[in-house]
């Protein structure tokens, strides 16, 4: 087992690994589902082709699917056939619902969807020609943005990493769920670049693998110490004292700090807090949701059986086996010790905090 530190050769600045590219009416994105073995570009022109690779989890991720979504609107916005404004928006409404339904539990979705609606709506004085070509710079506005976000996130994070720092993540909040840089990787990549000694221990994260597929192969390029865990050693290392803090990211906050990330998280977060060791979440505010009170109102995805019962093409399972396959679980505010956002740091209160966090931007 590699408890060391040992982060000399790490890419303070990262290697710009990024899930998304567009150019001249193309989205490209990486595979997700074929990493780390082979790194597969897909272009991507029509709405509806946008929607079920987010649902198929080409790309993944919270602000990363956002993002594509945004692209989505676009090119369902392109395509639509109206003289009419009014016309033209009750349709591209449509193609916004349509997208907004691929994944249920990431707030983003609907954050992005909602921008690019009301950045239409805003500009419904203009030639439906026009409002499209300005809904292609704003999808490229909410991708670029997101790597700024995440860079600002990881300096106010970075100052609650400890030095030397033995960190556990949980499935892969990193530049691959988002438009760069990365949420929860994004601080533990500013912790690095402000020469802090760190290693992390990534849980492989099971069904789906994104730990072992995804946080192990983007830390590792960039050089930064990472060890591969089953997600059942969390509780042992933290029983002898390896772990000294965790991070994750979210899919949705509610507004009283409850967290609904990918499952297992919960079950870190109960054992980080056994074993008092500090818990923190990194999130950019447009995971935040303060129009629900608490977290049992956040709707959870159930995915397929089949991420379940079969590794790719190999059968676990016997046939016909009961499975339950929820995504993502909600972790109480009171484990949460704090939550990072790029407009500044909550540690408790968070009521209080968040609202304050989303509204006045400090
Ligand atoms: O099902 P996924 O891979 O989309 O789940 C992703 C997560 O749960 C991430 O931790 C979350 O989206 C934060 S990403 C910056």
């Amino acid at each position: 087992m590699q408890t060391n530190i040992s982060n000399r050769c790490a890419t303070a600045g990262g290697t710009g690994i990024k899930p998304l590219r567009y150019a001249g009416g193309v989205l490209q994105m990486l595979d997700q589902r074929k990493l780390p073995t082979e790194e597969i570009w897909l272009d991507y022109r029509d709405y509806r082709e946008v929607a079920e690779g987010i649902q198929t989890m080409v790309v993944r991720g919270a602000p990363a699917i956002g993002c594509a979504a945004a692209f989505g609107a676009w090119f369902g916005a392109r395509d639509i056939e109206a003289e009419e404004t009014g016309d033209f928006l009750d349709r591209f409404a449509a193609v916004c619902d349509h997208l907004a339904a691929s994944r249920p539990t990431a707030v983003n979705l609907s954050w992005a969807l909602q921008r690019m609606q009301g950045f239409a709506r805003n500009h419904a004085d203009r030639p439906v020609e026009q409002i499209k070509i300005a809904l292609e710079y704003e999808a490229l506005a909410i991708l670029e943005e997101d790597e700024r976000i995440n860079r600002a996130m990881g300096r106010h994070g970075q100052e609650l990493i400890p030095d030397p720092a033995r960190i556990l993540t949980h499935c892969n909040a990193g530049a691959l769920a988002t438009g760069g840089y990365g949420t929860a990787l994004g601080v533990i990549r500013a912790a690095v670049a402000a020469g802090k000694q760190v290693a992390v221990l990534a849980d492989e994260t099971r069904p789906f693998l994104q730990g072992a597929r995804l946080t192990a192969w983007e830390l590792q390029r960039d050089g930064i110490d990472t060890t591969l865990i089953c997600d059942n050693m969390a509780g042992y290392l933290m029983s002898r004292g390896l772990i000294d803090c965790v991070i994750v990211g979210a899919d949705r906050i509610a507004a009283n700090g409850d967290v609904a990330n990918k499952i297992g998280t919960y079950t870190v977060a109960v054992l980080a807090r056994e074993h008092r060791i500090p818990f923190y979440v990194a999130a950019p505010v447009s995971t935040i949701d303060l129009s629900l009170a608490d977290g049992s109102l956040i709707p959870i995805e159930q995915r397929d059986r089949r991420e379940i019962t079969h590794i790719g093409d190999i059968q676990l399972a016997p046939d016909n086996i009961g499975v339950v396959n929820p995504a993502f679980d909600v972790t109480p505010a009171r484990l949460v010790t704090a939550i990072i956002t790029e407009h500044g740091i909550a540690t408790g209160n968070y009521p209080v905090r968040l609202a304050e966090l989303v509204n006045c931007g400090g």
